[in-house]
């Protein structure tokens, strides 16, 4: 017994247990006590059969993703699971919980695969940028055919013990461990198991494959994991297992330093290491939270409380006027109807989850809730009256958050007596689908309000990141920088067209003209109205288009013309006259600006802008501003996120950049002092 693994016996069956907390991941430790335990079995006369299997809610989530980049050491899982292939005794894995990647594979390497019922597999490699590496890609077409097994390893998502029996991967489903050994015991008094998927063939054509491929390769736009799966899938049909094992390997390895799976892997322990606060260690307390209210049934306060129901909670909404109210819980219907026809929820669950919502006019409603979000107008006399009367109104302990975008929490926060319990969740819109959420800390916000506020996130299927009180908190804040450097070089010589595309073959979902067109001009322009002239960059031509009325996609011109309702723009030429007087009356001369230049002037500006709010504090650290781009912007995760791109690129080289910017652009180039110093030690 280790603390990796525990042995015992069931008559005689020997049972390999895997105990290594918290999900089984399969370090070299673990395959190695794996290995010496299935010898020990092998050797034992009283021993007929070996079974494998994990704890708690995994049998193992698979490899041990920190070996990737720290190097791993034989024995490898395929030496692991060559070794049970080769059994002289069989081998059934019994796969309780989560298997997943190498843990799956190593099922695969079994004689016999039985499931408990709460049993799912996966192969969520290609979501790190990678396909399965050790047989997935080549044992599993040949248990369930190409299509089906091609259509797991694309889609990366997990398949319940009954889908799994469906498709032929697991021979039986028992409800308890009990259960399933009495079953293998009798199982195997009938004869061994003689299904090890490296003795069979795959039946049909390669060619059935390309009907699953299609929409996976389209929307991989170019990232090479996705191409290589079907590459892999399609060996299985006429390529000697052992040949196909070699090119996997072979391709899993080098796909594992591509600078998408690099990225990927980033992303991935990045929103972990958001969980984590410098100053509220994880034993904090949390307060339960069984009740919710939401003001404000408006666009945000719609979706965000569709996610809060979702998440089992009770719901009460609030409007002050009852036909505002009708109007706002047709709109959460509204929604749920939406995910009804699209097949992501069946009508009972619809069902059920709205009758976990109800309405009101009164505030009173929200005496017992304990937290409530306020989504009414963005006006800080508005919010103000709402906060003091929700202090009058809650139970003491009760959360009361705010999803303003702009306005100081502390203000807000200010208008109660108990500051303390006050914190921002900046949601996104929309809000129900929108993986982002900023937990805003205020100065006064007590820890474990904040590490309820944490914890809730992934309650509502949200990423959640700790970000402090600035105009536009971390996400915004970095985000308009950005989009006033794209209208800063439109003065200066460039085409919206040139930007767009230039962040859009990038990797950008939408560059930021296109953006603004589909958002609306007037949005940006009533809230630089509202501001006055604070930026020495004002965003001339775009104000002039919203003045003329040329909202974009809405009226059918804006940045793009849209004609005949077209979705996608085409350049207008009635816009490049009016850039061009635009930089004339500025007396800025226009030059030809290179593809490379805009990239990096978009991007360092986020980068230099995320290091001043590190610096201010606002953030803890730069990947977690990684983690809102990738969650809150489209920013592609095959590239990390803007920080994490800079770092790749070498900061001294960023640091050199920003410095020539600032000497030859402007003031709002001033190079961040953490930046700075960061380029100095990533230089050394
Ligand atoms: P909205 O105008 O769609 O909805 C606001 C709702 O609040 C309206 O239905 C209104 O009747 C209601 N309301 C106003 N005063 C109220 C009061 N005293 N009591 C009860 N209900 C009241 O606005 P939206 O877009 O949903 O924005 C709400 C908040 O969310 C704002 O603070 C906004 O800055 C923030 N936000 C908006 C985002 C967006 O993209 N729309 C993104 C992130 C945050």
């Amino acid at each position: 017994m280790t603390d990796l693994i525990s042995t015992h016996t069931h008559g005689a069956l020997g049972i390999i247990r895997m105990t290594r907390g918290p999900v089984n991941a399969l370090g070299h430790a673990l395959r190695v006590a794996i290995s010496q335990a299935h010898r020990t079995f092998e050797s034992d006369p009283a021993i007929a059969a070996i079974v494998l299997t994990g704890q708690g809610r995994f049998f193992s989530a698979g490899a041990d993703i920190t070996e990737f980049d720290s190097g791993r050491r034989a024995p490898f899982l395929t030496d692991l699971i060559a070794q049970l292939e080769a059994s002289t005794k069989p081998v059934i894995a019994l796969v309780n919980g989560i298997a997943y990647g190498g843990g799956f594979e190593l099922a695969l390497g079994c004689h016999g695969l039985a499931a408990l019922s709460d049993a799912k597999v996966a192969f969520p490699e290609i979501t790190l940028g990678n396909i399965p590496g050790a047989g997935g890609t080549q044992k599993l077409p040949r248990l369930i055919g190409g299509p089906a097994a091609l259509d797991i390893i694309l889609s990366g998502k997990p398949i319940s013990a009954k889908r799994a029996h469906d498709l032929g991967i697991v021979q039986s489903i028992d409800g308890t461990e009990a259960e399933a050994l009495t079953r293998i015991e009798a199982d195997l008094a009938d004869g061994p198991p003689v299904r090890l998927p490296r003795d069979l063939t795959v039946e049909g054509s390669p060619e059935e494959l390309a009907e699953v491929a299609a929409p996976y390769l389209r929307r991989a736009r170019g990232a090479p994991a996705p191409a290589k799966a079907v590459e892999g899938v399609q060996m299985a049909y006429d390529t000697p297992l052992d040949a196909g094992l070699a090119w996997e390997r072979e391709t899993f390895t080098a796909l594992n330093t591509s600078p998408e799976a690099k990225a990927l892997r980033h992303v991935f322990f990045a929103e972990r290491e958001a969980r984590k606060i410098e100053d509220v260690p994880p034993q904090t307390p949390k307060r339960a939270l069984a009740s919710a209210g939401v003001i404000g049934a408006g666009t945000m306060g719609a979706g965000i409380a569709k996610c809060l129901a979702d998440a089992g909670l009770s719901v009460t909404v609030i409007e002050q006027e009852q036909d505002r109210l009708d109007q706002g819980l047709a709109r959460i219907r509204a929604i749920y109807d939406e995910a009804q026809s699209k097949g992501r929820l069946s009508k009972a669950d619809a069902e059920a989850r709205l009758a976990r919502i109800s309405g009101s006019t009164s505030m009173d409603a929200l005496c017992e809730a304990d937290i409530v979000v306020e989504a009414v107008f963005e006006a800080m006399d508005i919010k103000r009256s709402v906060f003091a009367a929700l202090d009058k109104i809650c139970k003491p302990g009760a959360i009361l958050a705010t999803n303003t975008s702009t306005l100081d929490v502390n203000e807000i926060a200010a208008a109660t007596s108990r500051p303390e319990d006050v914190i921002g969740l900046h949601f996104f819109s929309p809000a129900h689908i929108m993986k982002l959420l900023e937990v805003v800390r205020a100065d006064k916000t007590a820890p474990d309000v904040i590490a309820t506020a944490m914890a809730l996130g992934p309650r509502l299927g949200k990423v959640p990141v700790l970000v402090g009180v600035c105009d536009g908190f971390a996400g915004n804040r970095m985000f308009i920088n950005f989009n006033r450097e794209a209208q800063i070089l439109i003065e200066e010589g460039a085409l919206p067209w040139q930007i767009d595309a230039v962040l859009s073959d990038w990797g950008l979902a939408m560059g930021p003209l296109a953006v603004m067109d589909l958002a609306g001009l007037d949005v940006g322009y009533r809230i630089r109205q509202a501001r006055g002239p604070q930026s020495p960059y004002p965003f001339t031509t775009a104000d002039r288009l919203a003045e003329a009325g040329h909202l974009g996609q809405k009226t059918g011109r804006g940045w793009y013309l849209y004609p005949d309702g077209a979705r996608r723009g085409q350049p207008d030429p009635e816009v490049e006259t009016l850039i061009k007087a635009v930089s004339q009356e500025k007396g800025i001369t226009r030059r030809e600006i290179s593809d490379e230049e805009i990239l990096h002037r978009c991007l360092w500006q986020l980068v230099n802008t995320g290091y001043q709010i590190i610096e201010e504090g606002i953030a803890q650290r730069p990947s977690d501003l990684d983690v809102i781009f990738v969650n809150g912007y489209g920013f592609p995760k095959t590239r990390g996120g803007p920080m994490f791109f800079a770092e790749q690129a070498g900061l001294a080289r960023v640091a050199a950049d920003v410095r020539r910017f600032h000497a030859e652009i402007g003031a709002h180039w001033t190079p961040s002092a953490l930046l700075l110093e960061q380029a100095e030690t990533a230089d050394a």
